[in-house]
């Protein structure tokens, strides 16, 4: 499987180009790409600081959230019933290659 390509907005409104690869989930690629992703819990969806936007078509191509993600982001900043995402639960899948993700408001 070939690296995807991220676009990622971070909090002040700059763009970067991320490769992101097969074996990462989308906060790891983020987090080796230096991106400000604290993901202080490593990523097992307990801590929030990995939270992202995806734009709403692309979310809705992903599964269901699971409860213990759902619960934690309807408490982070900035939450979005369609679009917000614990970035630690995003596994790699070739079809978010080319993808725009948005770094949510630190905690
Ligand atoms: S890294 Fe902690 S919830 Fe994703």
């Amino acid at each position: 499987m070939s690296n995807n390509q991220l676009t990622v907005v971070d909090r002040e409104g700059a763009t970067h180009d991320v490769e992101w690869e097969p074996d990462q989930t989308m906060m790891e690629a983020l987090r080796d790409n230096d991106l400000p992703v604290l993901a202080s819990c490593g990523g097992t969806a307990s801590c929030a600081t990995c939270h992202v936007f995806l734009d709403e078509k692309v979310f809705g191509t992903l599964g269901e959230r699971s409860e213990d993600e759902l619960e934690l982001l309807v408490e982070a900043e900035g939450y979005r019933e369609c679009g917000s995402r614990l970035s630690c639960q995003v596994g790699f899948n070739p079809d978010l290659d080319g993808v725009t993700v948005t770094l949510a408001p630190e905690e």
